[in-house]
């Protein structure tokens, strides 16, 4: 006899007409065939990497196929060099060729990148068909697929091309992590502490206490991810459109994307949640510079990523990040910038982020300044 599979957790988003479920746990996947071919559709087009299509892909076109779901596939290359205009292109036209109409739905099967990616072009293509998420890195299953953001990067910045377009169903199968490489797993894992920063002290220090088992899998990992969802849905639900507290979700990411843009967004170098681990840092060191914050909390921070072997420091960027002037001026074309001011997610505390409007720029840059030292 086979043992009984434990009960997925199940984190409702009640966003009214566009509500979903995010299931979580080892093996939702099983669900899959059931859950899609519960929204009615004729066909799933699955939209994947290269890297995710060679471990993950058949297993879940199978299921669809079973399903009775007509089947395409479309893959790009890894990376997030494929959320741009090209790619975004030849996505859109496979899926035409592919005669995905407008009952069907796009399965978004892989990290952020390729969440992000079909997840715009289910946004437009034909003026919007069903999305799908089946998230497939820590950081895709704590975050990205989750809320609705979609969009490809610009030369002018990242992610400066999109449209909200919130997913029919998540299904975060934690068995898939069991492939992820340990580096992309630790670079998810700082969105996960981002959450405890924003406004959770005590799951902060839970975090504390089990960030290397959460890395090692297992239950205290679906616990992680389940933690993050509840949070994540929580804020969207509040705020959907970022026109308030839902930017608290950037923290970190001021910072991160600057320096993501400064290494060309070159994986080899930094991968966001890298760059969001060192933002993190940065944020709460400028919040101790501003005498928001107590210099140990900012410490204290900066130790609970570094001691899971995240970069924390600019001195930590590979190659490194040019000059405090390089990043203030790649954080000009941030979004959060609005009159020349800077807007940063700063914090009183560890758990108590806010928004920080009209930052001015010189606080920053001698800011800046100092870390580049440290
Ligand atoms: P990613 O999608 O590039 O995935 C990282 C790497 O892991 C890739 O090489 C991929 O092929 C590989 N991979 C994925 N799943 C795997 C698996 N199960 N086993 C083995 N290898 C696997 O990167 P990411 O960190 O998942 O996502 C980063 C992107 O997410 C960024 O573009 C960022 O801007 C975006 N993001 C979006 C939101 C949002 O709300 N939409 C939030 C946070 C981040
Ligand atoms: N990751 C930021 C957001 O979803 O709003």
């Amino acid at each position: 006899m086979t043992a009984p599979m434990p009960q997925p957790e199940i984190v409702h988003v009640a966003l009214g007409d566009r509500a979903y479920d995010i299931l979580i746990g080892r093996h939702v996947l099983d669900a899959a065939g059931a859950r899609l071919g519960a929204l009615g559709a004729r066909a799933a087009a699955l939209v994947t990497d290269e890297t995710v299509s060679g471990l993950h892909a058949d297993a879940v076109a199978s299921r669809l196929e079973r399903a009775g779901l007509r089947g395409v596939r479309v893959t790009v290359p890894p990376g997030e060099g494929s959320k741009a205009m090209p790619q975004l292109e030849r996505v859109l036209n496979e899926l035409l060729e592919g005669r995905i109409e407008r009952g069907d739905i796009v399965v978004a099967l892989g990290g952020g990148v390729v969440g992000d990616l079909a997840g715009f072009a289910a946004a437009t293509l034909r003026r919007g068909v069903r999305l799908v998420q089946i998230p497939t890195t820590l950081l895709a299953q704590v975050d990205s697929s989750v809320g609705g953001k979609t969009g490809i990067n610009a030369p002018a910045g990242k992610n400066l091309i999109g449209a909200f377009h919130q997913p029919s169903l998540v299904l975060a199968d934690t068995a898939l992590l069991d492939t992820l490489p340990a580096r992309e797993l630790r670079a998810g894992y700082a969105e996960v502490v981002k959450y405890g920063l924003i406004d959770d002290p005590a799951f902060f220090s839970w975090c504390e206490e089990n960030g290397a088992a959460v890395l090692a899998g297992g239950d205290v990992r679906d616990h992680a991810v389940a933690v993050s969802c509840r949070a994540k849905a929580a804020v969207v639900v509040e705020d959907e459109r970022e026109e308030g507290r839902r930017a608290l979700l950037n923290l970190g990411h001021t910072f991160g994307h600057a320096l993501e843009r400064i290494v060309g967004y070159d994986g080899t170098r930094l991968v966001h949640g890298e760059a969001v681990a060192i933002g993190l840092a940065l944020a709460f060191g400028f919040s101790a510079a501003m005498g928001l914050c107590d210099r140990d909390e900012a410490e204290r921070v900066a130790r609970h990523l570094a001691s899971l072997g995240l970069p924390t420091r600019l001195a930590d960027v590979p190659g490194g990040f040019g000059s405090p002037e390089a990043i203030l001026d790649a954080m000009a074309q941030d979004k959060k910038v609005k009159a020349g001011r800077l807007t940063f997610i700063l914090a009183r505390g560890i758990g108590r982020s806010f928004v920080a409007e009209g930052v001015p720029a010189e606080e920053v840059l001698s800011f800046l300044r100092d870390a580049e030292r440290a």
